[in-house]
């Protein structure tokens, strides 16, 4: 996990480095530090927040043209101020940031011990700045050959930021499964974790692939690979994001914010992918790969966390209107299970990020079976976009709030077309059928306004259940997803525990655990199971939990049962998960809010999950 950002150039690097930190505190909030190199380094690290360090700085005059900043998530060793980035070698010749694990860091610190260093933190990454300074002060190289050399013998993931002193005015960048964007500017270079705290000064962005390493001075950019050979002309890719799209913009929290973004983040992601006079579904990112979906006897979702729910949904898209079997694996078990892979099978990847590294491992694994391999990612140019074969940009614009939200309905949207796209090239679709899903999406963002408009009947409900030890969250369906990902939205930003399951299913467990303390959070909508649902609630309350019910507008028969309602609008069962997760977004942030989380940024979390 970690962000990390660099600076070489000709402003002051100090508020690029704050500021670039501040963008990238999404991917951990352990810790935060600073170097700067004069003609000497000047560093400060602290445990906690980027304004923890700020305040540590307390007004220090931070001046210079070259540093780097790290934001941390721990993972060898405890977050505290000794294994705070950056990490220094043993004569101070070298200082680096690292985002990702030194897997064999235990065998080449014992190698490092044994001839006489020493280490001053628990970390992976103080071994590898030791072993660079090792081989730099064996051999008479310069310091990338010295980096390049190390990272051979490197284990794990790495994204990497190298200053050395006798070598001023360099700066070394390396990646491997971690992400690096290079800004290119005039005369300047801007390194971070990904392109936010670049933009303000350039929109051209070189990507590191796996084991490149960047040779970066002022005015002058060189990349060679691990095998020491060239990377003629790097791709320049341009970055098109506004800085105000990762402000506030005046809601108290980032998390608020993205949810209530949604009317125009869903229109986004399918924006330009409706034919409106055909009702056909086009998406460019799949048109090379039409004759392979067309021919594939299987789909196999791999996902973490919120989108693995956004990958459940999909499951049941794609089994109604395209009619080929799906399954929905985590990626953390798909990639250590041995899976069967046939090379009819398409593999779907879904990661907001495009970084988690077991949705990374488990897309390399499907390439290597000869699968074709798809990915529905929300950041452009992120690593699984880069590493699959084809694929589908969800467009829900930067999410920051660690909590995703207008993501997971940016997904749904994005896979609602595809599943649309396959059943059209397989011709397996009744035309008003599909018909009946890209109309009703058309008319999903005004639908999705109408219910943020019952906020403040939210914050009421929220108020009442704040104190609540324990939520049951319950659906059928498509709505069983949307269960799922309620429960993890209450749990990951309140700390209250919560399950989803489906509705069918509290019978065999869930009930036992019904009493008067109990509040349990239906999504009770209008379909075919409405009236089993209806029963289950009634078994509910008739063991005296208390029932909040998501329903279809003008319900007339949930209102009596429940304790409290809230109605979203009608839509093809298919859509209904863009509907019924925003109450539950709105609940869960609302209770987190009273009871004094920190909702942007929950503890232990990260927003990008960079490690396994
Ligand atoms: C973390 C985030 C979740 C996210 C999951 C998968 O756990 O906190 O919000 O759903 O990673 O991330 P991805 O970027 O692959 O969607």
């Amino acid at each position: 996990m970690c962000g990390i950002v660099g600076y070489i150039g000709y402003r002051e690097a100090f508020p690029i480095l704050i500021n670039g930190l501040k963008r990238l505190e999404y991917r951990g909030y352990d810790s935060a530090g600073i170097a700067m190199l004069n003609d000497d380094f000047t560093i400060y690290k602290k445990k906690g927040k980027v304004a923890d360090l700020e305040n540590f700085i307390n007004g220090a005059e931070l001046h210079g043209s070259l540093g780097m900043g790290h934001t941390r998530w721990a993972t060898h060793g405890a977050p505290n101020d000794i294994n705070s980035h950056p990490h220094q070698s043993a004569s101070n010749s070298f200082v680096i940031i690292h985002n990702g694990i030194i897997e064999n860091y235990a065998i080449l610190k014992k190698e490092l011990l044994e001839k006489g260093y020493t280490f001053k933190s628990d970390t992976d990454t103080e071994v590898l700045i030791q072993l660079i300074e090792d081989i730099y002060n064996q051999d008479d190289i310069p310091a990338e050959e010295a980096v390049r050399k190390a990272l051979k013998r490197v284990i794990g993931a790495f994204g990497i930021v190298v200053l050395c002193k006798p070598e001023n005015g360099k700066m070394i960048v390396a990646r491997r499964s971690s992400p690096i964007a290079i800004g290119i500017g005039e005369g300047e270079y801007i390194v971070a974790s990904d392109a936010t705290p670049i933009i303000e000064y350039t929109k051209d962005v070189i990507y590191l692939n796996d084991d490149e390493i960047a040779i970066l001075t002022t005015d002058s950019h060189r990349i060679i690979n691990i095998k020491n050979e060239e990377i003629e002309s790097p791709f320049i890719e341009r970055v098109e994001m506004e800085v105000e799209a990762l402000e506030k913009g005046g809601y108290e929290h980032f998390m608020l914010k993205e949810i209530f973004e949604q009317p125009t983040s869903i229109a986004d992601s399918m924006r330009g992918r409706i034919d409106p006079q055909t009702n056909t579904v086009w998406l460019g990112g799949l048109v090379d790969v039409r004759d392979q979906l067309e021919r594939a006897r299987r789909f196999i979702i791999v996902a973490c966390g919120t989108s693995w729910h956004a990958g459940l949904v999909a499951e049941y898209l794609f089994e109604e209107y395209a009619r080929i079997p799906v399954e929905v694996e985590y990626a953390s078990e798909f990639r250590y299970r041995n899976p069967i892979i046939k090379k009819d099978d398409v593999i779907i990847a879904i990661s907001q990020s495009g970084e988690t590294a077991d949705t990374l491992a488990a897309i390399k694994i499907a390439k290597q079976e000869g699968a074709l391999v798809l990915g529905v990612c929300n950041v452009v140019g992120s690593s699984i976009a880069r590493e699959t074969h084809a694929g589908v940009y969800t467009h829900a614009g930067p999410e920051i709030g660690v909590a995703s939200t207008k993501a997971f309905t940016a997904q749904v949207t994005a896979l609602t077309l595809m599943a649309i796209y396959v059943s059209e090239l397989k011709d397996s679709v009744i035309r008003h059928k599909a018909r009946e899903v890209t109309d009703g999406l058309l008319q999903i963002p005004s639908k999705v306004r109408k219910i943020i408009s019952q906020n403040e009947k939210i914050i009421e409900i929220a108020s009442l259940f704040k104190d609540a030890s324990n939520f049951l969250y319950l659906g059928r369906g498509y709505h069983f997803p949307v269960a799922l990902e309620g429960a993890l939205k209450l749990k990951e930003i309140s700390y209250i525990h919560a399950e989803g399951y489906p509705a069918a299913e509290m019978k065999h467990g869930p009930i036992a655990l019904i009493d008067e303390n109990m509040p349990v959070v239906f999504i009770a909508t209008q379909d075919e199971s409405y009236e089993k649902v209806v029963s289950n609630i009634e078994e509910v309350v008739a063991r005296k939990g208390r029932v909040i019910a998501v329903v279809t507008e003008g319900d007339q028969t949930i209102p009596d049962l429940a304790e409290f309602v809230i109605e979203i609008p009608q839509a093809a069962p298919a859509l209904q998960p863009l509907l019924s997760v925003i109450p539950l977004q709105l609940l869960s942030y609302h209770i987190a809010v009273m009871r004094g989380c920190n909702v942007d940024q929950p503890r232990n979390l990260a927003k990008s999950v960079t490690v396994e």
